[in-house]
């Protein structure tokens, strides 16, 4: 088999990407792991930043999204039993984001490879790229028993955290830098009406909480859980309890509750690994870094990388920019490293450590009692939320 770009996951990133180069007429193929249906069953993010609804426009996997998404021009900080509202539009002169959750994204993006045709090999296993510093590399991949060879111009690695393409690259070329948290978030979706029109983040003694939505009827909520804690010990009814105590009381009070959908719990990592390249070999979104979701930047970062090697990759075909290709890592790291900084910075101000001293206690309150009550502080926290611009390549 020969394709021009072999795109190694079938997540958000591999998808967005194939797409986009599908209608660019550049060949691109698609191998994942997993089935389809396992991809469809992950419940992940659900923000997105206007550069990311732009791409998906642009892929022309928007119409779904357009229809039932929903625009948020703000969100709540509760601050033990103190609301304060960060005002995205006013303070961003004009921009929002839009709350559709991964899971649809994916199905949307599925559904239009499947409709144009594209190949996309599932549950395939030994994935491994090869030759990546050579002019001619390959992809190998083991289905239904039988052992195939793609061999292509460029080797995207959309294959997450625990792919196989990060892992390929010779580890004495690759940086890491990395901070795991001592938490995680307990995650609940149910089909019961948001608490609140806008999302949630709430700080409090007890440790963070987040009130999320899906649609008018569909909530999704988290809470900060010890690393190490097990989602059997935790019983619906034990979720919305801790959930009430952590929210102002006229919060607590609205809350509706109910069965639960699905109950996981994630841990909190920051990670990038630097360069994001090895020959003709691209690392993209997750597979490159992590930010732990305080800041629902992990998706929308999957997005700028996509959008980066796209741009290029289109310059590459039609007019001959090999040299944009030696900028890709550089040019995704200046945006990922301030969505790191960002990240990490909300899930310092909001979440509880558990070695942390009366000092440290007080330096966070009043860093984020500056922050609150200066408008240049809500300011930041707009402008990082709803999305830094995405660098132009020339
Ligand atoms: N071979 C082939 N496919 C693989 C391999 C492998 N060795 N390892 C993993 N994969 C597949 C996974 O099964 C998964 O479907 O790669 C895909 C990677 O998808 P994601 O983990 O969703 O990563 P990505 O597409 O970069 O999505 C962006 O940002 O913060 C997050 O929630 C956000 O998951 C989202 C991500
Ligand atoms: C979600 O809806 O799953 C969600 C929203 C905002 C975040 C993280 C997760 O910061």
């Amino acid at each position: 088999m020969r394709t021009q770009v072999a795109i190694i996951g079938a997540g958000p990133s591999g998808l967005l990407l194939g797409q986009l180069l599908h209608n660019a007429g550049i060949d691109n193929v698609i191998i994942e792991r997993q089935t389809g249906e396992y991809v469809l069953g992950r419940i992940r993010a659900g923000v997105l930043e206007q550069g990311m609804v732009d791409l998906l426009r642009q892929a022309g996997v928007s119409q779904r999204m357009d229809a039932e998404g929903l625009v948020h021009a703000g969100f709540e900080l509760a601050l033990d039993d103190r609301q304060v509202h960060i005002d995205l539009k006013g303070l961003t002169g004009g921009k929002t984001v839009m709350v559709y959750g991964q899971t649809e994204v994916t199905r949307d993006l599925m559904d239009a490879r499947e409709a144009v045709g594209a190949q996309t090999h599932y549950s395939a296993s030994n994935v491994q790229p090869h030759d990546m510093k050579t002019d001619t590399p390959y992809v190998t991949f083991d289905k239904e028993g039988e052992s195939w060879r793609l061999d292509c111009d460029y080797i995207a690695g959309c294959d997450g955290f625990h792919g196989v393409a990060r892992q390929s690259i010779p580890s004495d070329v690759l940086k890491i830098f990395e901070r795991v948290y001592p938490f995680g978030w307990l995650g609940v979706l149910a089909d019961t009406p948001p608490v609140n029109d806008e999302l949630v983040y709430a700080r409090h003694e007890r440790g963070f909480a987040l009130c999320s939505q899906r649609s008018a009827s569909r909530s999704r909520y988290y809470l900060q859980v010890p690393a190490g804690e097990k989602v059997e010990d935790w019983s619906d009814q034990r979720f919305w309890d801790e959930l009430k105590t952590r929210l102002p009381t006229a919060l607590a009070e609205r809350l509706v509750t109910g069965p639960s959908l699905e109950k996981s719990i994630a841990p909190l990592r920051s990670f990038v690994v630097e360069p994001m390249q090895y020959g003709r070999l691209f690392l993209l979104g997750d597979a490159a870094h992590i930010v732990p979701p305080t800041g629902a930047k992990g998706l929308n970062l999957a997005a700028s990388d996509v959008s980066t090697l796209f741009t290029m990759l289109c310059k590459v075909y039609t007019e001959g920019r090999t040299d944009l290709l030696e900028r890709y890592s550089e040019v995704c790291l200046r945006r990922i490293w301030k969505a790191e900084r960002f990240s990490w910075w909300m899930t310092s101000m909001l979440h509880r450590f558990p070695d942390s001293d009366g000092f440290s206690q007080r330096i966070t309150d009043s860093e984020l009692a500056y922050f609150v009550d200066s408008e240049a502080g809500r300011t930041t926290i707009a402008e990082n939320y709803v999305g830094l611009p995405y660098e132009a390549i020339e």
